[in-house]
């Protein structure tokens, strides 16, 4: 098999753990008999250096005709002034469009050796690995009406929150799909008791589960998600929820287990795939070759599994991953006394030798 793959790496430490990533999927194709034609293509700051735009046209013509696109991270001090449209992270923003990404899947897995790190206590978080599905296209962040007017003689701001039935169907298929993977548990995360959209969402998830008995369903308000997630994560399996509850959400999983550097990320739409990391360009420690590869590790393992369907191959990198962490390694940003410090391309080559 044959993939095209587009290489974003961007700005800050971008580089760095792309490079990382790259040196991990060599050691996979072999292993698994399969080829990566990579395509490297200029954004965000990097490409407003050459080109005066954050996304210059042959960059997005090499996403659009890549299976893939494997993203850095983007952004820094230097262009911090240029206005918003013309800054670096207009260039993923708009990569997101262009692509037509509905979906964003951000996984939290709590790794036995960091447990520490957490900001729970780690008997709550021990075991935890969820998933939270984000819908990216709709809700109140683009419905119309919106905007801001005088009204009476004051001015007021508003948004509409609006979701058509076939962008619920789409995302909640995804996420019985993604649960028949896992341990087959979906929790929708809405706030039914007081929104319109929000019923409209809670019966067509309901509609779309009834092709998917063998996966069970409850339906959750937001707030009681919020407060459970600290609680008892434990209990969470594949989260699907609308794109400003899911903003939030995933962000507050993302911070159980306290390691920025360890959170990768795809999204998804009809026809493209794009995978980074969670994390930004990181500009206090760029250059110098200490950067946490790992989240941009993982994000080209779910690469892997959703683009190239070698589950197999995820499986072999986050184990390769876990046993690294077990046998002590660490990069500075996840280091405890007692562990053992090494630089991004120790850390590498300790995974790959995992392989
Ligand atoms: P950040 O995620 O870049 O950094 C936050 C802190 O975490 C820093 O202390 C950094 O050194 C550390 N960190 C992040 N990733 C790490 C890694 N892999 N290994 C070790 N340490 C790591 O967020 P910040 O500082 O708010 O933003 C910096 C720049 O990145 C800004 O220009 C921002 O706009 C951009 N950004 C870009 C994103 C993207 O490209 N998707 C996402 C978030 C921020
Ligand atoms: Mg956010």
């Amino acid at each position: 098999k044959h993939f095209k793959i587009a290489v974003l790496p961007g700005d800050g430490i971008g580089p760095e753990i792309i490079e990382s990533a790259l040196k991990v999927l060599d050691v996979i194709s072999k292993k698994y008999g399969i080829t990566f034609e990579y395509k490297h293509g200029l954004v965000g700051g990097a490409a407003i250096d050459e080109t005066g735009d954050p996304l210059p046209p042959e960059t997005l013509k090499i996403c659009k005709e890549s299976d893939a696109v494997l993203f850095g991270a983007v952004g820094g001090e230097k262009w911090d002034n240029l206005p918003t449209d013309k800054r670096p992270e207009k260039g993923l923003l708009r990569i997101r469009k262009e692509l037509e990404l509905f979906a964003n899947i951000r996984p939290a897995k709590a790794y036995a050796p960091l447990l520490s790190s957490s900001p729970l206590k780690e008997e709550v978080i021990k075991g935890v690995d969820l998933v939270v599905l984000r819908e990216l296209t709709g809700d109140v962040y683009f419905g119309e009406p919106r905007g801001r007017e005088v009204r009476n003689g004051e001015r007021v701001g508003y948004n509409t929150m609006i979701y058509y039935e076939h962008e619920i169907k789409r995302i909640a298929k995804v996420a019985f799909e993604m649960a028949r993977n896992r341990r087959k548990k979906v929790t929708s995360v809405d706030k039914a008791n007081v929104l319109e959209v929000s019923g409209l969402w809670r019966e067509v998830v309901n509609e779309v589960h009834a092709d998917y008995l063998d996966v069970d369903l409850e339906h959750m308000y937001v707030d009681n998600c919020a407060m459970q997630l600290i609680r008892r994560p434990k209990d969470f399996d594949v989260i699907v929820t609308g794109n400003i509850f899911g903003d939030i959400i995933s962000d507050e999983a993302g911070a159980l287990t306290g390691s920025l550097g360890m959170l990768p990320s795809a999204s998804i739409g009809e026809r493209y795939a794009f995978y980074e990391p969670i994390h930004g360009s990181a500009p206090d420690i760029a250059g110098k070759g200490i950067a946490n590869p790992i989240a941009t590790i993982l994000s080209a393992a779910m690469m892997l599994e959703i683009t190239c369907k070698l589950p197999q191959a995820a499986r072999d990198i986050e184990k390769a991953v876990e046993k690294v962490l077990e046998d002590d390694y660490r990069t500075a940003d996840i280091w405890s006394p007692g562990t053992k410090k090494v630089n991004t391309a120790e850390m590498t080559e300790e995974i790959i030798k995992r392989l």
